[in-house]
């Protein structure tokens, strides 16, 4: 049995007493929950919100992490100081991440591997562009993605990656895709896993859905075989919403 996971993520919004206000909405309400519960947030607040939450069952991760512990790189955050602050998940090669900061399969690539050094636990983003869908080539992108992220990555490193299908058309734009839709990519790439490695590691490695996921719409796409859960974006950041996410 795979146990489902309600990832938000904030993206670059709220500040460190915004982040409590949420954490004292939701804490005593996703405490009993099944449901693996996780919130990635901006850097600025990734130690106050780390501490803020100890004790409870909320995961608290980072959007993006550099694939060098140390260096000349302005701007950048190494493994290194996620362990610091005991930050042990992160997000890589979230889709505004390849689109605006030229992440490349290659980065998100180097980017797991550095991770699963330092275990640091990863939930890798791939999906494909509305052009892509439309000439019918979204499996061979996200195939490719696939192939790339996971490039020397071992099948014992499994128990460390989560995935998200996040079809980049479905992302902020209020356009779900179809729970059939999703269900059918995520099949698609719990497949390509066992081509990839085994049986065992594509029947327990966890895949989300992403894009556009509310309260209105995530029953229906948990009910289906292959979605695992979901990375959630605008819904992530109201507390109610999202504790009725996570209460699926
Ligand atoms: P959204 O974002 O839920 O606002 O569509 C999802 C994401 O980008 O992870």
């Amino acid at each position: 049995m795979r146990k489902p996971v309600i990832a938000g993520n904030w993206k670059m919004h709220k500040t460190i007493s915004e982040g409590f206000e949420f954490i004292d909405g939701i804490k005593d309400k996703v405490k009993d929950t099944d449901v693996e519960v996780m919130i990635f947030v901006p850097c600025t607040m990734l130690k106050s919100m780390k501490d803020y939450t100890k004790g409870t069952n909320i995961v608290i991760g980072a959007q993006n992490m550099h694939f060098e512990e140390k260096g000349a790189f302005t701007g950048e955050i190494s493994p290194l100081m996620l362990k610091d602050i005991n930050v042990k998940n992160t997000l890589i090669g979230h889709s505004e991440r390849r689109e605006y900061f030229n992440e490349t399969d290659e980065t998100v690539n180097k980017k797991i591997l550095k991770a699963m050094e330092h275990d640091i636990d990863v939930v890798l983003c791939v999906g494909e562009k509305l052009e892509e869908r439309e000439k019918n080539i979204e499996k061979e992108v996200v195939k490719e993605q696939i192939v790339k992220a996971f490039a020397d990555v071992s099948a014992k490193m499994f128990d460390k990656i989560v995935i998200a299908y996040e079809p980049i058309w479905a992302i902020g734009t209020g356009k779900t895709a179809s729970s059939k839709d999703a269900d059918e990519m995520i099949a698609f790439i719990r497949s390509e896993i066992e081509n990839l490695y085994n049986d065992e590691i594509s029947e327990n490695v966890r895949i989300l859905y992403g894009g556009s996921v509310k309260p209105a719409n995530v029953e229906e796409l948990m009910n289906q075989d292959d979605i695992d859960g979901g990375l959630v974006g605008g819904a992530s950041l109201e507390a109610e919403q999202f504790v009725e996410l996570v209460n699926f």
